[in-house]
């Protein structure tokens, strides 16, 4: 069967044939219907971080259909023909979603809410996984599972926009805080809608500080970086001049940033997700993926927009380069590999 593999860091993603895997006890065998990329796909090819074994295949995110499964997968209520997504074991062979038939932990994986298309659900597996820690563990929020009433205080995201901003905002707007969330201006209106306010982060960062100040009057305690960002002046700048409990979360869980102007910093993990390794994280997801279905078939979620970027095997690499070079936009890139 084809597979999508980079054989080690640096290399380049090919087309190539393997061998079928078989699931073990706790194990999916997913035919795969649409790979989605995250920046986590790139991330992995040329540092090797998250690499546990060569070659990878890739495809962090995506959708497909189960026809077989382990003993134990089955007790967690999974059967064939059930339709999945999620994010992927990260960095070993057969757990990306670019090849005919892929592996997958039942314990972390989504089953696709009735209410959205497969291709949606190859969207939201890494964006909504990665949000709920960054509630739970990051912030303290516990995950809302029904629409909260206002709490009166106010939630700081950079990155509204991305996979992981998007379901964050929606996260919190449900739990009942107000939500300032920085973009540009082309992601503006989405996220307003949402019910947000929008700060432009190409502005100096003094400008947004001030902006952000004005408009939480000074009420912000907690603020989630999605963006990844390397060194967050602007949260620093806010946190030098707040007082009380500050608390910080951030995507970035490579560039060892620490405790700042009297806040606790939070590095959010979704690295480990699937494997031995992850054994509290798995068993947090599982509850966490309960509640994502829960709050999709309620209505009360939606996906990021999405750019069908290519049909079949001979497409994954080009699409691969045409997310790389960002001409997605703020669209996830997906490529329709096959047809249930
Ligand atoms: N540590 C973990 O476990 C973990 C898990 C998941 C993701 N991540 C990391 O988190 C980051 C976000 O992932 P993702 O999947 O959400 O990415 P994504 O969907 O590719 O995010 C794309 C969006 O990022 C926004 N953006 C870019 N630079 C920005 C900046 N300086 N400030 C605010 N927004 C900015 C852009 O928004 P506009 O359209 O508004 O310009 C763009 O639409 C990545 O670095 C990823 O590697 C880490």
């Amino acid at each position: 069967m084809k597979a999508v593999l980079t054989k080690g860091i640096g290399g380049t993603p090919t087309v190539t044939e393997i061998e079928m895997p078989t699931p073990g006890p706790t194990e999916l065998l997913v035919k795969s219907l649409y790979m989605a990329f995250n920046p986590v796909d790139a991330f992995m090819i040329y540092t090797g971080m998250l690499v546990e074994q060569w070659p990878i295949t890739l495809g962090v995110d995506g959708a497909g259909v189960v026809t077989e499964l382990g003993d134990k997968a089955a007790e967690l209520g999974f059967k064939k023909g059930d339709i999945v997504c999620g994010c992927a074991r990260l960095g070993v062979p057969n757990h990306g979603t670019a090849q005919e038939y892929h592996l997958r932990d039942a314990l972390v994986s989504i089953k696709k809410p009735s209410n959205v298309s497969v291709a949606e659900a190859a969207t939201l597996g890494g964006g909504f996984q990665t949000a709920a820690i960054a509630l739970v563990e990051g912030v303290h929020i516990p995950l809302p599972e029904k629409k909260e009433s206002k709490v009166g205080e106010w939630v700081l995201v950079f990155g509204g926009a991305g996979a992981v901003g998007r379901a964050t905002v929606q996260f919190l707007l449900l739990a009942g805080y107000d939500v300032v969330t920085t973009c540009s201006a082309r992601s503006k209106e989405d996220l307003e809608a949402l019910g947000t306010t929008t700060v432009d982060y190409k502005q100096p960062e003094d400008a947004q500080v001030e902006q952000i100040l004005k408009i939480t009057s000074g009420k912000l305690s907690k603020i989630i970086d999605a963006s990844g960002n390397d060194n967050p002046v602007v949260a620093k700048k806010l946190f030098s001049g707040l007082s009380g409990e500050k608390l910080f979360a951030t995507t970035n869980d490579w560039s060892n940033i620490t405790d700042f102007e009297g806040g606790k910093t939070y590095e959010i993990r979704l690295g480990p997700i699937g494997a031995p390794r992850g054994e509290k994280l798995n068993k947090d997801m599982a509850k966490y993926n309960k509640v994502i279905e829960k709050l999709f078939e309620d209505g009360l979620l939606s996906t990021s927009q999405y750019d069908v970027a290519g049909e079949g095997w001979d497409e994954v690499v080009k699409a691969y380069n045409y997310h790389k070079e960002g001409k997605g936009g703020n669209k996830r890139v997906l490529v329709h590999l096959q047809d249930e």
